[in-house]
C-alpha cells in the first residue's frame, strides 16, 4: 500500500515536472524596450511583432526570438582618404535602434546579430564618402569649431 502510494506520488511528480516544462516553453516573456519575433516550425518567421508582456506560444510549433529595441551607441573607427589624399583617422559615435515593425524582415534577411553588422558597415561607408568630399584642413577646421559640415548626406 505504502509502496503504491509512493509510486503514485513519483508519477504525479514527474507529470507535474513535465507539465511545468511545457508551460515554461509555452510562455514568452518580453521585457520593456524589447520585442519578440515568432518563428513557426512550418511557416518560418511570422509577420508579427510581440511587445512587452507575457505571451502564450504553442509548444514545439512556435519559438520566440527576443530583440532589444532600445537605442544603443556604437563607435565606428575609420581610416580613409580626404579629398586632398591625406590619411584621416576618424571615429564616429552613432546611436541606433531597430525599427520594431521591421524586425521579422531584419531577422530573416540579416539575422539575430543585425546590430553588430548593419550599423557599423553603413556608418563606415557613409563616413568614407563624407571624408572624401573635404580637404583634410577643412575637416580639422570644422571639427575644431564644433560646426556641422555643409553637406547633404546620401540616403
Ligand atoms: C587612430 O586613432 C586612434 C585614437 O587616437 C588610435 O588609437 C589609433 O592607433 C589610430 N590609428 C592609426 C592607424 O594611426
Amino acid at each position: 500500500m505504502a509502496a503504491k502510494m509512493f509510486e503514485f506520488i513519483g508519477k504525479f511528480g514527474l507529470a507535474l515536472a513535465v507539465a511545468g516544462g511545457v508551460v515554461n516553453s509555452a510562455l514568452c516573456s518580453v521585457d520593456a524596450g524589447h520585442r519578440a519575433v515568432v518563428f513557426e516550425r512550418f511557416h518560418g518567421v511570422r509577420d508579427i511583432v510581440v511587445g512587452k508582456g507575457t505571451h502564450f506560444l504553442i509548444p514545439w510549433l512556435q519559438k520566440s526570438m527576443i530583440f532589444d529595441c532600445r537605442s544603443q551607441p556604437c563607435n565606428v573607427p575609420v581610416i580613409t582618404g580626404s579629398k586632398d589624399l591625406q590619411n584621416v583617422n576618424i571615429t564616429l559615435r552613432i546611436i541606433f535602434r531597430p525599427v520594431a515593425s521591421q524586425l521579422p524582415h531584419i531577422f530573416t534577411s540579416i539575422g539575430e546579430d543585425h546590430h553588430e553588422r548593419v550599423p557599423p558597415s553603413i556608418t563606415n561607408k557613409i563616413l568614407k564618402s563624407v571624408v572624401a568630399r573635404f580637404e583634410a584642413g577643412d575637416l580639422i577646421t570644422y571639427l575644431r569649431a564644433g560646426q556641422s559640415m555643409p553637406l547633404q548626406l546620401p540616403r
